[in-house]
């Protein structure tokens, strides 16, 4: 360790110098390799990728595109299961000659359905090391691709709702597919909760909607003016349901979080409706002191909030059967956060309060809880359903785009990527959005009221104000700036055995490359953030998650090459095939060459 201050972080690796590069660069003394690429198979049966020939039924049986939030089961401790979300498409990069989904062949536009959604597959270890590889043999009986037309239940209190029937489904219980899967999380009972988000850009016809529900669209971040929105995949000319102005209630089935189980490749994955439908980053679930369950939500989206579910009854370890339901029966907060230094001090700059801290206090406000709303002028249903104007009625805070939420398994703090806000004006600023125009996003610590996840009040602070250490407007939990590496746009957190937060980025705003860095919370390394890993050219970094036995981190290299004008004659990047290969999305793993755990 480097610490020697007392505080066993574990942390001793030589931070990765920010770079530019078309590779994915780890610290001295890791190596990588690629475990699985987008068109790898996941069924048995799966053809071999073809790029200038994928047909859809080959992509329904193939690694998906955009590969985003990673979790991993182990069985036993050379084996696991790999779920990995394919957030969405780039079919500019996916397809030579691709102008608009106006003029694309149908079976572009149904390759692109079929790369959407997520993937299970079994992968091994390798040797005695921390490698993972895809198996690529053998039966699989867990491997499964779900996709943006596989059928899916409703369940909780809106399902069945008038305002999610359709003329395909009438009982409102039954949809086809999940979109736009971004972060997630896992439950105590082995399953996969997967987040719907940025679902509204897959819907035409948005101005032939009855006029009472164009303020719901609107308030979603749908046109209702435009018929056919400008960059729309046009899955409507596969399937008639994504236009809004024939099917107004199809959009409302999407939005929300989706359980999934890997260890049943035949169940139903089931969108549960008590958890609120708005731009669903990811959903983390913890215990509560009483043993109910917490799930932790971000809506990720400018002057967006953060929410909470809190089940009704007790997680039973063992109980199957009572445990999965418990995300049917709770309740639905969300955030208010408040400062405690002068709004005068407060200016917009990033400068610290006298106090020498953004910090402050905060409460979570009950939207709904089964059929009872707490919104006045709202059913528990149509809060459900209209999540984002319920929290707009009780006066939520406003967030710098609430990204992936996680508690710390060590200290039971929450931390929540806040990953900018350009649009922040100065008369927006509060102690909790501190900057004006955001580029760089911060970290958010949540202390829950006597660290009990079932809390209705918390206290909060900043421990991480992101960007170029040199720009005053950055704070680094106090330690000292001209030791940390630079960090611009968190998305994605999670922890290691110590409980030092571990923070993926994308949208790097200092120009270089997205990637991984670590950052120790507790004692004098409070703020110590060293870069772990860069991702290749034009890439985000997604996932990422460290092994339970700690030997190592699966990343998400999400988008390689995505740049404006990429196409598949132009590529920006190569990776992870080299030479004149197309960028394939792919899921990496490093580890120790000499077996120490991620992080030494
Ligand atoms: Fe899909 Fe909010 O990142
Ligand atoms: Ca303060
Ligand atoms: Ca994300
Ligand atoms: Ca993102």
């Amino acid at each position: 360790s480097s610490s020697g201050h007392g505080y066993r972080d574990g942390l001793g690796f030589t931070p990765v110098a920010p770079n530019s590069a078309d590779a994915l660069t780890v610290a001295a003394g890791y190596v990588s390799s690629v475990v699985v690429r987008w068109g790898d198979p996941v069924l048995p049966d799966a053809p071999t990728f073809d790029f200038d020939r994928q047909t859809a039924a080959a992509q329904a049986k193939q690694f998906g595109y955009n590969c985003d939030f990673v979790t991993f089961f182990p069985l036993g401790r050379d084996r696991g299961l790999l779920w990995v979300n394919h957030e969405y498409t780039d079919e500019n990069l996916m397809f030579r000659g691709w102008t608009t989904g106006d003029t694309a062949p149908l079976e572009q536009i149904k390759i692109g359905l079929a790369a959407h959604g997520g993937s299970i597959v079994e992968v091994e270890r390798v040797g005695h090391s921390g490698q993972w590889k895809l198996v690529t043999r053998g039966r699989r009986r867990y491997n499964r691709r779900i996709t943006a037309q596989t059928r899916m239940a409703f369940s909780g209190p809106a399902a069945g709702s008038a305002l999610l029937t359709t003329a395909a489904d009438r009982r409102g219980t039954t949809v086809y597919g999940t979109l736009n899967n971004c972060a997630g999380g896992t439950t105590p009972w082995q399953t996969v909760l997967t987040g719907e988000e940025n679902w509204n850009q897959y819907f035409v016809g948005g101005n032939g909607v009855p006029e009472a529900q164009k303020t719901y669209l609107t308030r979603y971040g749908i046109s209702t003016t435009t018929a056919i929105p400008s960059g729309n995949r046009r899955f409507d000319r596969v399937e008639e349901r994504f236009d809004l102005a024939k099917h107004p209630q199809e959009i409302n089935r999407f939005g929300w979080i989706v359980e999934v189980d890997p260890f049943d490749p035949d169940s139903t994955p089931v969108k549960r409706t008590a958890l609120g439908r708005f731009a669903h980053e990811a959903a983390t679930t913890t215990l509560t002191r009483d043993g109910r369950v917490a799930v932790y939500m971000g809506d990720d989206g400018r002057f967006e909030y953060i929410y909470k579910f809190v089940s009704k009854d007790r997680y039973i370890p063992g109980f199957d059967r009572h445990n999965r339901d418990l995300l049917d029966e709770g309740t639905l907060y969300v955030a208010t956060f408040t400062g405690d230094s002068p709004a005068a001090e407060i200016d917009g700059s990033g400068t610290l309060p006298k106090d020498g801290a953004f910090d402050g206090a905060g409460t979570w406000i009950p939207l709904v809880s089964g059929d009872k709303s707490f919104v006045p002028g709202m059913t528990a249903q149509e809060v459900l359903v209209y999540t984002r104007v319920a929290a707009d009625k009780v006066g939520a805070t406003k967030m710098d785009r609430p990204e992936d939420i996680e508690r710390n398994p060590v200290n039971g703090a929450v931390y929540v990527a806040l990953t900018n806000n350009t649009n922040r004006t100065a008369a927006q600023v509060d102690e909790v959005n501190p900057r004006t125009a955001n580029r760089h996003g911060h970290i958010l610590e949540i202390v829950e009221r006597k660290n009990d996840a079932g809390a209705t009040s918390f206290g909060w602070s900043l421990p991480l104000v992101c960007g170029d250490p040199a720009d005053p407007s950055t704070y680094f939990g106090g330690y000292d700036k001209t030791k940390v590496s630079p960090i611009s746009c968190p998305d994605n957190v999670t922890f290691d055995a110590q409980g030092n937060l571990w923070i993926s980025t994308d949208g790097n705003a200092l120009g270089k490359n997205d990637g991984l860095f670590a950052m120790p919370l507790a004692g004098s390394e409070r703020g110590h953030v060293r870069q772990f890993l860069t991702v290749p050219f034009g890439a985000e970094t997604c996932g990422p998650l460290i092994t339970g036995d700690q030997l190592s981190v699966f990343v998400a290299v999400q988008h390689p090459g995505e740049i404006t004008g990429a196409t598949p004659d132009n590529p920006s990047s190569h990776w992870p095939d080299g030479g004149a290969a197309q960028p394939r999305p792919s899921v990496a793993v490093a580890w120790h060459k000499q077996g120490k755990k991620i992080g030494s």
